[in-house]
């Protein structure tokens, strides 16, 4: 059976763009494929996190993955930094890794642009983290959302040179996954990029929000005047929406509102009312579990002791042969 391997960072709760880009393919594949999900807290950490900020963004990830339906009978969930493992394998994966590359990466860039005054070394390897999280359990499938595609070469990239330095086939290359075929980029609401939770203020919708801050956010999205001609093509905060439609909202629904746009009869406030109503729809079962299983410390504790045990088997087996490749002997 292949094997499957995917993070979500610790940063916060998560959102939509989270949930249709990741955690669906995850609940999906869980009964098809052998899979470790998990929370990526070590990444976390080049934001510098309190220690409270950690372990309560750490919890708030296990929860709504749980409530979200990943099942840790079918998958292995567990927090990274209970494996160690990845750590070992990090520093060996390091030493071949080259500060050009490591530079060239378009989210280091990014990162840099946003905090200059926060370059940090962790910061500039963090797709050198990734590679190792998923070649710790020599994984051939990550689902993962359009904005990770340049990390997955880097780890195929790293897995490679690996296995031409040693000259051993041991790491098998990794590539993201979606079931759509295509690996999706969420709309925010702010009328620019993606969904994500450091966009800024009223940008994500998250699996938590109440339908009240749901209908909040999605009243204030951006939108343009409307059209002046029949038939145009969207501007970039117009299409969004309807990007966000085809997520949540059902065909009929989406051309509904297509077919207004085109006839230039379109309400923006009609139909920024109808994907509010429909993202609330799309939550409520998952915000449901939210609640209960966050009071659920008994269960979490169960759940990640378990995933930590299993996900820890996996990583050991390959950093015991991985060890063996370098050289590493005992006397
Ligand atoms: P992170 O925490 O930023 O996002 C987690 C997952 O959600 C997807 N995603 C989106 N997909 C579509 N549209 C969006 N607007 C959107 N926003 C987020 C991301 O693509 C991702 O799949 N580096 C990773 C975490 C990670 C990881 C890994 C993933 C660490 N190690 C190993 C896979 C394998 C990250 O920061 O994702």
């Amino acid at each position: 059976m292949e094997t499957v391997v995917s993070g979500i960072r610790s940063t916060g709760n998560l959102h939509l763009g989270n949930y249709y880009g990741a955690i669906q393919n995850f609940v999906k594949m869980q009964h098809e494929y052998n899979c470790f999900f998990f929370i990526a807290d070590l990444h976390s950490l080049t934001t510098h996190p309190t220690p409270a900020n950690l372990h309560t963004n750490v919890k708030s990830v296990l929860v709504e993955y749980l409530a979200a339906g990943i099942d840790p009978e079918k998958a292995t969930i567990y927090v990274q930094s209970d494996v160690q493992e990845i750590a070992e394998l990090y520093l060996y994966l390091n030493m071949n890794a080259y500060l050009g590359e490591l530079e060239r990466s378009t989210s280091f860039k990014d990162k840099v642009r946003a905090h200059p005054d926060n370059v940090n070394a962790g910061l500039l390897t963090y797709p050198v983290l990734m590679a190792a999280d998923i070649l710790i359990h020599r994984a051939t499938k990550v689902p993962v959302g359009k904005d990770q595609e340049q990390h997955l070469e880097m780890a195929r990239t790293f897995g490679n040179r690996f296995n031409r330095l040693y000259n051993k086939e041991y790491f098998p290359e990794p590539y993201a996954f979606n079931f759509s075929e295509k690996l999706v980029k969420i709309p925010g609401l702010d009328g620019k990029g993606k969904m994500g939770k450091s966009e800024g203020e009223g940008n994500a919708v998250f699996l938590s929000d109440a339908p009240e801050v749901i209908r909040k956010k999605v009243m204030r999205a951006v939108t343009d005047s409307g059209p002046i001609k029949e038939n145009q093509a969207k501007p970039e905060e117009i299409q969004n929406l309807f990007d966000l439609m085809t997520v949540v909202s059902t065909p009929d629904t989406y051309a509904h509102f297509d077919n207004l746009y085109n006839n230039m009869q379109i309400r923006y406030g009609d139909l920024k009312k109808q994907l509010a109503e429909d993202m609330i729809i799309a939550t409520a079962p998952i915000r449901e579990r939210i609640n209960e299983i966050a009071n659920d410390a008994p269960y979490l504790r169960q759940v990640a002791r378990y995933g930590a045990i299993k996900a820890r088997e996996s990583a050991a087996k390959t950093i015991k042969e991985v060890r063996e490749i370098i050289g590493f002997k005992s006397f």
